[in-house]
């Protein structure tokens, strides 16, 4: 049975652009294989708080060495990298906020990255550990930008990813949405049928 975790990201919550992007990908990558499991973490409902240096050192230590405050905080990343381990692909909604990825995102990003279980240091500098899984990213924008200096979200959701064993990763991007209803509704319908293609 495959699994599918779905990361919601957009501070709209399902009414987001990326978030209905990715529920249509997540209905039509289902609709194919109707025993999948899917898990779903919206961030909006539920952010990941920020990582604080309480929290990094909680990563360091053992296990009887720790807070009540910073058990939380393993406890918490350990259940995000058991949701992770356990999929076979990963879907990210992925709206451009500012000019960056929105800071959950990162706050996600943050929770995961765990030297030894995630990725490990090796005499060849490191090594991504979730090996396997295909990751699929929809990306949300008022303006346009791929393929410019100014899509600072690509390479380093790309680079992440790559990071801790996920080298294969697909993006769809949505651009425009903010320039005009022409604009945004051929750059959706664009987007649609990516995401249906990919998605069979
Ligand atoms: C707080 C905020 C910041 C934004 N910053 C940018 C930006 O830097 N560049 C851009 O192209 N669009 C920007 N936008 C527009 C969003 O990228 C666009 O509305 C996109 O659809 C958001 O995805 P979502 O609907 O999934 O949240 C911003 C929107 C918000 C709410």
């Amino acid at each position: 049975m495959p699994k599918l975790l779905q990361i919601k990201t957009s501070l709209f919550a399902n009414q987001g652009q990326s978030s209905q992007l990715s529920d249509a990908f997540v209905a039509a990558w289902q609709a194919s294989r109707p025993a999948a499991q899917i898990t779903v973490r919206d961030f909006a409902s539920a952010p990941i708080p920020h990582l604080d240096g309480v929290g990094f050192q909680a990563f360091l230590s053992q296990p009887d060495e720790r807070s009540a405050e910073q058990q939380a905080t393993v406890a918490l990343s350990d259940t995000l990298i058991g949701e992770l381990q356990a999929a076979d692909v990963l879907v990210i909604g992925l709206p451009m906020y500012n000019l960056g990825v929105p800071s959950t995102l990162k706050s996600w990003f943050d929770h995961i990255a765990r030297a030894g279980i995630t990725f490990r240091y090796t005499a060849n500098g490191p090594q991504g550990l979730l090996t396997g899984k295909k990751a699929y990213v929809f990306a949300t924008r008022g303006g346009r930008y791929a393929g410019t200096a100014f899509d600072t979200q690509t390479d380093y959701v790309r680079n992440f990813l790559g990071f801790i064993g996920i080298s294969e990763v697909e993006f769809v991007y949505a651009e425009g949405l903010n320039m005009g209803d022409d604009s945004r509704s051929n750059s959706l319908a664009a987007a649609q049928s990516e995401l249906a293609r990919i998605a069979a």
